[in-house]
C-alpha cells in the first residue's frame, strides 16, 4: 500500500498524512451510524464528561469500562451551571467510545479491511490488533481541546508499539480544530503512562521529564480534507485545539498495537475477558471472504 518515500517520511516525522484513503461512502455510512447511536442513547443516566486535562479527567466507573462497550462521552461545556444541557443533544457528545469496531457492524466494516491491514503491515505492524476505537465530533462552538499527548501514554504496550488510524470524516481546518504535530517528536521519549490506580479511579506515572512540545507553537497543523487517513506513531505528540468555529469537525480514530507486545494489566482501558482483540488482517480477510 505505501511507497518508499511515504514509510520514509512515516520514519522521519512519525505521522503520515494519506489523502483520500476512504471514500465518501464509507465514511458517510459511519457518520450515520455514529448519529443514529447518539440519537437512541439516553442522557440523563450517562453523564460521562471526557477532557484530557489531567486534573479533570473524569475516571469513573463507565470510563474505565468503555474499553469493551459502546459508551457516549459529553463535551466539558455542554451543561449548562444547573446541570442541564445547553445545547441540543446530538451536539453535546464529545465522542463516542472504545469498542465500536467490535461491537457495531459499520464499524467493524470501517475499521477491519484489507487497505488498512496492509497499511500496517507496512508499517511492520503484521501482526495488528485492533484494540480501541473513538468517533469524535469536536463540536461546532464547543468542540473542547485534546492537550498535547503521545497515545502510548494512554495505550501502553512493552515494547511501545501503538499505532493511531485517524481518518477526517469532514474536512479537518485551522479554525475547526485539526490535528497538529511534533515532526520528528516520536524519537523524543514516553513522558508518562496513564494508569488504573491501585486504590481505584486512574492516576498519571511520569516516566520520564522532558517537557512536551509547546502547542501549538512547537507543532505543524494537519488541516485535511474528509476522507484523509492519518497515521500516528505512538510517540509523536500531537493536539489539537478547541472549535470554536460553527462546523463540526467529525472523525474516527481506530488504534492498533502488536500481538506480540506486553499489554499491562494496569493500563487504564481493559477488554472484558470474553471480549479478546482481533487481528486487523484475518478479520479484515474475513470480511471480505
Ligand atoms: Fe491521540
Amino acid at each position: 500500500m505505501l511507497t518508499s518515500a511515504q514509510l520514509d517520511r512515516y520514519r522521519n516525522d512519525g505521522f503520515l498524512v494519506l489523502e483520500g484513503f476512504a471514500g465518501p461512502e464509507s465514511y458517510g455510512a459511519l457518520r450515520e451510524r455514529a448519529e443514529q447511536i447518539v440519537d437512541e442513547f439516553e442522557p440523563d443516566s450517562h453523564r460521562s464528561i471526557f477532557t484530557t486535562h489531567e486534573q479533570t479527567r473524569v475516571s469513573d466507573d463507565e470510563f474505565l469500562a468503555s474499553g469493551g462497550r459502546i459508551t457516549c462521552f459529553f463535551e466539558e461545556e455542554a451543561f449548562a451551571p444547573d446541570g442541564s444541557l445547553a445545547v441540543p443533544k446530538a451536539q453535546s457528545i464529545n465522542k463516542i467510545g472504545h469498542a465500536m469496531h467490535d461491537l457495531d457492524p459499520v464499524f467493524q466494516r470501517f475499521s477491519y479491511t484489507p487497505d488498512l491491514a496492509a497499511v500496517a503491515e507496512d508499517l511492520g505492524l503484521s501482526d495488528a490488533l485492533a484494540l480501541q476505537s473513538m468517533y469524535i465530533f469536536k463540536q461546532p462552538s464547543i468542540g473542547g481541546e485534546v492537550g498535547c499527548h503521545q497515545d502510548a501514554t494512554f495505550l501502553y504496550t512493552d515494547p511501545v508499539t501503538v499505532t493511531g488510524f485517524w481518518f477526517a470524516l469532514e474536512d479537518a481546518t485551522l479554525e475547526n480544530g485539526c490535528l497538529w504535530a511534533a515532526p520528528g517528536g516520536h524519537r523524543g521519549p514516553l513522558r508518562s503512562v496513564f494508569k488504573r490506580a491501585v486504590a481505584g479511579g486512574t492516576e498519571f506515572e511520569q516516566l520520564d521529564p522532558t517537557p512536551m512540545p509547546v502547542a501549538p507553537e512547537d507543532l505543524e497543523p494537519l488541516p485535511v480534507p474528509a476522507g484523509t487517513m492519518v497515521v500516528l506513531d505512538g510517540r509523536l505528540p500531537h493536539w489539537s485545539g478547541a472549535n470554536r468555529s460553527p462546523h463540526s469537525r467529525h472523525a474516527y480514530s481506530l488504534h492498533c498495537i502488536a500481538a506480540a507486545a506486553e499489554y499491562p494489566s494496569w493500563n487504564w482501558l481493559q477488554r472484558p475477558d470474553d471480549m479478546p482483540l482481533r487481528r486487523l488482517a484475518d478479520v479484515a480477510a474475513g470480511a471480505t471472504a
